[in-house]
């Protein structure tokens, strides 16, 4: 076969996702286990999602992957635990098309070429490493013809990172945390799909730092060395936090939706202060952010917008419809503008359609913008030009999905190196 000069390849997309209830903390460091269960909410991939083209060729002399166009070590216990793993359920292939015959027991000889790009900026913080090893699992199962279901893809997944798990699917996630030592059972279940729910919009705000902030995989680990918050958290908080979740997800209720969402997010931050040396991830803008949602909130009476925050100062909002998001959109321009040499469909990406429902598309600017009367001079003045790199603009999404186009994949078909 080592003569042959044939490439085989699959290109797919997978989604990003946010947690509302937080995974934070491991049992077992090695297999990817959590010490509770998390609920996640899939974004649209069309927004932001990572494509990954996965090859094999008799004519590859060992694995090789390249992200965002450079070359990358797969040498990783992560990468090298999802490849074993996926090669171990690889089945029987055949392409009668190029007349390519590949039998179960060829995958352990063969090498692969991978080739990953995210649509959105690494640098941004947002958890790019979820989309990343959904996408690198998924495209591989469909390669190499693995028989297995999305729950049974997600245990995969999980042991590159564990967010990962969660991006096998659309809509509404829960990563049920396991009790078998081998974590066969710590696998990601849909619990709703994207339409399920789908008035929702949600804002990202990309909040600029200066410094580099701790992984979550090392600031886990201090927390769960450390702090006394995580271990009550993990036992008694969570397990009755994601029964009441699971509950308003079913019944659409927004408000329950909210409340849970933004205590858990604060309790997840909670815990990094409990961890010693205490863990920071959030910034004054994302202090100001929270200030602004939980004023308008409760000048509302009922609550209209969710916040949540990850390992990093960029917030991740949910509005419980269009016309809301729009007003909170206009809230958040008014009070973090673009510097003067920012045009607006730059600082407002992804569905940026919403832009002219705000009034922005035209020539009217930022300056005419007024602030939702109740939560003015609340938060500070408006001089607060750059504290928002730019926001994102998008709603739940769907699972990941095979990419059929051929002009969208990431490898030459002839060589297999990248494009
Ligand atoms: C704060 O999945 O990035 O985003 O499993 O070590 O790769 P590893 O960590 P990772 O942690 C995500 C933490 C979080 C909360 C969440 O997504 O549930």
């Amino acid at each position: 076969m080592a003569t042959e000069k044939w490439v085989l390849m699959v290109t797919a997309q997978t989604p990003t996702n946010i947690a509302v209830i937080k995974y934070w903390g491991k049992r077992d460091e090695v297999r990817i286990l959590p010490v509770n269960d998390s609920i996640s909410v899939t974004l649209d991939p069309d927004h932001l999602c990572t494509v990954t083209t996965v090859a094999v060729s008799p004519a590859f002399d060992r694995d090789r992957m390249w992200l965002n166009g450079k070359e990358i070590s797969l040498s990783g216990s992560r990468y090298q635990n999802c490849l074993r793993e996926i090669r171990s359920r690889a089945g029987d292939v055949e392409d009668k098309e190029k007349g390519i015959k590949i039998g179960k027991e060829d995958w352990k000889k063969l090498h692969l070429h991978i080739a990953s790009h995210n649509n959105f900026p690494t640098a941004a913080g947002l958890a790019s490493s979820a989309a990343g090893f959904a996408c690198l699992v998924f495209s591989l199962a469909k390669l190499m013809n693995v028989d297995e279901d999305p729950s049974h893809l997600s245990a995969i997944a999980r042991q590159g990172s564990g967010s990962a798990c969660r991006s096998l699917f659309g809509g509404f996630v829960k990563w049920t945390m396991g009790s078998k030592e081998d974590g066969s059972d710590s696998v990601a279940v849909q619990l709703a799909d994207e339409k399920h729910w789908d008035d929702l919009v949600i804002i990202i705000a990309v909040v600029s730092s200066r410094q580099k902030e701790t992984s979550s995989t090392s600031g886990m680990r201090e927390s769960v060395e450390t702090s006394l918050l995580l271990q009550h958290r993990a036992k008694e908080v969570v397990p009755k936090r994601i029964l009441q979740m699971e509950e308003a997800i079913k019944n659409r209720d927004f408000a329950s939706f909210t409340q849970l969402t933004c205590t858990d997010s604060n309790q997840f931050h909670a815990v990094c202060l409990d961890t010693s040396p205490p863990i920071f991830y959030m910034n004054d803008t994302s202090h100001r952010i929270i200030s602004l949602v939980e004023k308008w909130n409760r000048s509302e009476g009922t609550p209209q917008v969710a916040y949540t925050f990850d390992a990093g100062p960029n917030a991740v909002l949910i509005a419980r419809n269009r016309k809301v998001a729009v007003q909170l959109l206009q809230g958040l321009l008014y009070y973090f503008p673009p510097k003067s040499d920012t045009d607006m469909k730059s600082y407002v990406v992804g569905d940026n359609s919403i832009l002219k429902e705000a009034g922005l598309d035209g020539a009217s600017g930022v300056e005419n913008l007024q602030p939702p009367p109740e939560i003015k001079d609340n938060i500070g003045s408006q001089d607060q030009k750059g504290e928002v790199s730019y926001f994102i603009c998008t709603r739940p999404g769907k699972g990941p999905i095979v990419l059929h186009d051929q002009t969208q994949a990431l490898l030459n078909p002839e060589t297999g190196l990248p494009k």
